[in-house]
This record gives C-alpha cells, structure tokens and sequence, in this order.
C-alpha cells in the first residue's frame, strides 16, 4: 500500500472506470471521495470503499458548474484537510455524424468532458499548490488522438483534455503537481454496452491483443501515475487500448 493517508478525488465514479479507479486507489490505502451526479451509485462506491478500511465521502455534484465544484472541494478540505488526487474521469457521449450533430449535443460533450475538467483542476490547485505536491490524471481517449466518424464533440472534448493536461503540467510543474492524461481505447462499460455487436466487431478487429479492456486495466494505469512510481512522470499519454492506436 502506498497511498495511505492521502486523499483522491475521483469524478464520475459511481460507475465504470471511475468507480474502478475509485476501488483501485482505495486499495493503495488512499481515502476516496466518490463524486457522481447519480446519488444511489456513488453512496454504493463510497460504502463498498469504506468496507476496505479507508475512509470515503460521496458528493453528487455536477461537474460543469463551477459553484458545485467549488462546493465539493470546500467539502473535502473541510473532512480530510488536504486532497492529493484528482482524476478527471466523469465523461459522456451523444453521438452524431458531424452535418447532424447540433449545438447541444456539441456543448453538453465539451461541458462534462472538458469544462469539468478544467473547473476541478482549478478547484484543486490551489490547496496542492500550497502543499508542494498534487498528482492529477485526466481520462482522456484514443479518440482523443485519433477523431472518430460520430464523434466530432466526444473526439475533440478528449483532443482537448490532452491538450489541457499539458499545459495544467507545465503551469503546475515548479510545484511539484504532475499532470498525466490516460488514454483508454475500447472498455467494456455501461458507456460502450450501448455498441452494436457490429460497431464491437470492428472494434475488436483493431486491437491487437484480441480483447475489449475492463475498468480494472485502466485502474492500474491510473494508480501507477498517483504513485511514487511515476513521481517523475508528467504531461504524458498513457495509452491503455491494447495497443489499439500506436
Ligand atoms: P460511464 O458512462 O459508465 O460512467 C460515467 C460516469 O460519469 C457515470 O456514473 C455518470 O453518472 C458520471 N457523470 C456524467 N456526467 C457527470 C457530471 N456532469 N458530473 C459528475 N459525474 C458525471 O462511462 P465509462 O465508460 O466508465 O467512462 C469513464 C471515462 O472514461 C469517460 O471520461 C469516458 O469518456 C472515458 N473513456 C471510456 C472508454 C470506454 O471504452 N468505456 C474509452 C475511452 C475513454
């Protein structure tokens, strides 16, 4: 164990690859505030964490509005006193060929996938800033690299969540804040259950090592950045798509 004492911050996780990311740093010994905008699931997360011997804190607060996510953080300074991890998981889709996609469906994927993601990162640096150290990992996509057919908002959400990690890594740096981006490929969740057997078919065709992933493949890449390991690491993607894109 080699997360004890610390606190994380996971958003999105009362499902899928957060609440993997969740579990997997819980069992590190990290204390884990489950953040989800579905009330039942993150209070399952956080019970299931607390069952582990750590301690956990379930807030359902809405990532794109900066009030709530100022609130949460102020929530978790109060509890614990200090937060070590954020990973920015919680992610959506709303799929559409790019002549059909409309104004929503663009805002409401760049607000969750992107926005979110700068407003937590801004919520946390302050009190990382203060304690010289933070490690903060975005969920990002291949997509994110690659663009994708119906994928427009999705593809450039995560284009500009690598782009963000980056910058977050060179303005954060000096003080010993590391900023990864991990980029999963084809994982079987809720999200991707919704694929026809066609849509998986093909898919599957391009990995190289035959399988779709599981939460848990992307939960270790993610503990390996928030650990001592990786102390050295920054600014980089970390693709975990069974070497889908390479
Ligand atoms: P999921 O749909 O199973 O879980 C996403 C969670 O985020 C849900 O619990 C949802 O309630 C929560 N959420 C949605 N909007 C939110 C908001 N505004 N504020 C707080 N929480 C919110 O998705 P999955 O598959 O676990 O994906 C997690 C991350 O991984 C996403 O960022 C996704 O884009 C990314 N990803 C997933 C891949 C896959 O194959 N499943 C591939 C590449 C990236």
């Amino acid at each position: 164990m080699y997360l004890e004492e610390q606190v994380a911050l996971v958003t999105g996780s009362g499902r899928g690859i957060g609440r993997a990311i969740a579990l997997a740093l819980a069992e590190q010994g990290a204390n884990v505030v489950v953040n989800d905008v579905v009330e039942e699931s993150a209070e399952e997360v956080a019970a299931r964490i607390e069952e582990m011997g750590v301690a956990a804190m379930s807030v359902v607060a809405d990532i794109t509005s900066e009030d709530a996510v100022k609130a949460m953080v102020a929530a978790i300074m109060d509890r614990f006193g200090r937060i070590d991890i954020l990973v920015n998981n919680a992610g959506i889709t709303q799929d559409n060929l790019l002549m059909r996609m409309s104004e929503e469906q663009w805002d409401t994927v760049l607000a969750v996938n992107l926005k979110g993601a700068f407003l937590c990162t801004k919520a946390v640096a302050r009190p990382m800033v203060k304690a010289r150290h933070g490690r903060i990992i975005n969920i990002a996509s291949v997509v994110g690299l690659t663009g994708n057919v119906g994928q427009a908002n999705y593809s450039s959400s995560k284009g500009g969540l690598i782009a963000l990690t980056k910058s977050t890594a060179q303005e954060l740096g000096s003080r010993r804040i590391t900023c990864n981006a991990v980029a999963p490929g084809f994982i079987e969740t809720e999200m991707t259950a919704r694929l026809s057997n066609e849509a998986r078919q093909r898919m599957l065709e391009r990995i190289p090592l035959g399988r779709p992933g599981q939460p848990e493949d992307v939960a270790r890449a993610v503990v390996f950045l928030a650990g001592p390991a990786a102390a050295y690491i920054t600014g980089q993607v970390l693709a975990v798509d069974g070497g889908m894109v390479m």
